[in-house]
């Protein structure tokens, strides 16, 4: 069975399909899907989209047209938790949608229909995902953040590129005074949660810090993604596959 290695960027994809076996592109709900394998694994990469009506599409595909049994997701993220900073990896252990809010009919953030607010993902992906970033970033493959952290928490999502100090130190006291510690924010991964949610698809995701979310957070954007994320994020999959055993069912 396939595993899915969903990317935000294309320059987090270039190296991973480079390295794959018996490459193949399917183009699929005006989607490319590139598939072959991955040491030792049948994988299918492909590109989230951005926000989070795209990303959702891209999963309900994956799901299923291609069968995944599990989806791994890479991209970058606005820092917002303290000491959450520019250059460190965040590891989803749960997900949020910043965005949603029903309220009076439904407490603010509480996903109608589905009685909760976060959405955990897969707790055995997620350790073997901690364990390679751990290693990546200890290993010093990105020399200008030779300080860097690797933290595993709450991710929020939000069609929003958060790009204040005001609205993010702003989303930040909101979510905690309701008792969500958040780490980091972007634009695809609860959509990505919720899908896999319904599916009952195993799902994990690391991003690495791009910007605090402040008002120089759009600076330098491309050249981080191509010299600093891109770098741990095919360094990261291609370890997280090492760990993983190639012919096991449900859990990626
Ligand atoms: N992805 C990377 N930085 C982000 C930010 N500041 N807001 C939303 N998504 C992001």
């Amino acid at each position: 069975m396939t595993l899915a290695i969903l990317s935000a960027l294309a320059e987090e994809q270039h190296g991973l399909v480079d390295a794959m076996q018996g490459m193949q592109c399917l183009r699929h709900a005006g989607r490319d899907f590139w598939l072959g394998r991955l040491h030792g694994h049948e994988v299918v990469c492909a590109l989230s989209g951005i926000g989070k009506v795209a990303a959702a599409t891209t999963t309900a595909a994956l799901i299923e047209r291609f069968g995944v049994r599990g989806i791994l997701f890479t991209g970058v993220a606005g820092g917002i938790g303290a000491g959450v900073n520019v250059g460190d990896v965040v590891i989803a252990r749960t997900f949020l949608q910043h965005d949603m809010d029903a309220s009076p009919i439904f407490p603010r953030w509480q996903l109608p229909g589905y009685g909760c607010s976060t959405m955990a993902c897969d707790a055995a992906a997620t350790d073997r995902l901690v364990q390679a970033a751990d290693s990546a970033v200890r290993s010093g493959i990105v020399a200008s953040y030779a300080s860097a952290r690797v933290h595993q928490g709450l991710i929020a999502s939000g069609d929003q590129f958060v790009s204040s100090r005001q609205a993010s130190a702003q989303l930040r006291a909101d979510l905690e005074a309701a008792g969500h510690a958040v780490l980091a924010v972007e634009m695809e991964g609860a959509a990505v949660a919720q899908t896999c949610l319904d599916y009952g698809t195993p799902f994990a995701a690391m991003r690495t810090i791009s910007d605090r979310a402040d008002d120089s957070a759009h600076v330098d954007f491309s050249d981080f993604v191509r010299t600093v994320a891109s770098r741990y994020a095919q360094r990261v999959v291609l370890d997280f596959l090492r760990q993983t055993p190639a012919k096991k069912q449900a859990v990626c």
